[in-house]
């Protein structure tokens, strides 16, 4: 039995929304929580790492002893973590990465002109901050979240594949997106499995345990 299985490991995770401007007051986000990495934090400090949580915009208390950087936009949290990626032995992305951000983002307050004409946004693409941790020559053993709507195991193994990463997490089951429980299936080399064992659904910091312990288990049989 190990008490403290990631003692001796830094571990880096990324937290919650992001938040693209689309002027001085406005922006688009998405409904995370930051639940599960705040929980994965809170867990991997417990196991005895020391942890790094990028966190984007978030009402989420910062778990004891757990260092944290507050970013707003997917921009922003890539320049947080890439350099600090190497010095970690673990990088876990659960943030909901916006996909796209507006292409300029307005210096001055959009205003109605009368007109009844309606602003007309155009995205870019932001940057894959797990695919490109994953690519890094000094690359952190990688773990990405993934959440679909339908043929979960297909897109999961397809997603490990195209960021790269050893162990990709899937939520299981309807959104998971600020619930206080979750259930996951566990896509790495050798396939795939539901954790909690039994695939039903429990509270976060509990699956971040169980999370934390998997993740440990695969490291040390990197390291072996
Ligand atoms: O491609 P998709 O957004 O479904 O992938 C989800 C995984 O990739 C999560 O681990 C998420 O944190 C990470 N991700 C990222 N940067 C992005 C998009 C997703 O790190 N721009």
């Amino acid at each position: 039995f190990q008490p403290k299985p990631l003692r001796g490991r830094r571990v880096l995770i990324t937290a919650g929304p992001t938040f693209e401007a689309i002027d001085p007051v406005r922006g688009i986000t998405n409904l995370s929580s930051g639940k599960m990495g705040f929980a994965l934090a809170r867990a991997a400090r417990e196991a005895g790492a020391e942890v790094t949580l990028v966190a984007g915009p978030v009402s989420q208390a910062t778990p004891r002893g757990v260092r944290r950087i507050d970013v707003r936009s997917a921009v922003q949290m890539r320049d947080a973590v890439l350099p600090l990626a190497p010095e970690h032995d673990v990088f876990i992305a659960t943030a909901a990465v916006a996909d796209w951000r507006p292409a300029t983002a307005a210096e001055h307050k959009l205003k109605k002109d009368g007109s009844g004409q309606c602003p007309a946004l155009s995205f870019v693409e932001n940057p894959d901050i797990l695919a490109g941790v994953a690519r890094l020559p000094k690359a952190p053993y990688c773990v990405g979240f993934a959440a679909e709507s339908e043929k979960l195991a297909e897109h999961a193994r397809a997603k490990r594949e195209r960021k790269g990463v050893p162990l990709l997490v899937a939520n299981l089951g309807p959104a998971t997106f600020g619930q206080d429980d979750n259930a996951v299936l566990l896509v790495d080399a050798a396939g795939e499995r539901p954790l909690p064992e039994d695939g039903r659904r429990t509270d976060k910091l509990s699956l971040a345990r169980l999370l934390v312990h998997e993740i440990a288990n695969r490291l040390d049989a990197a390291s072996a």
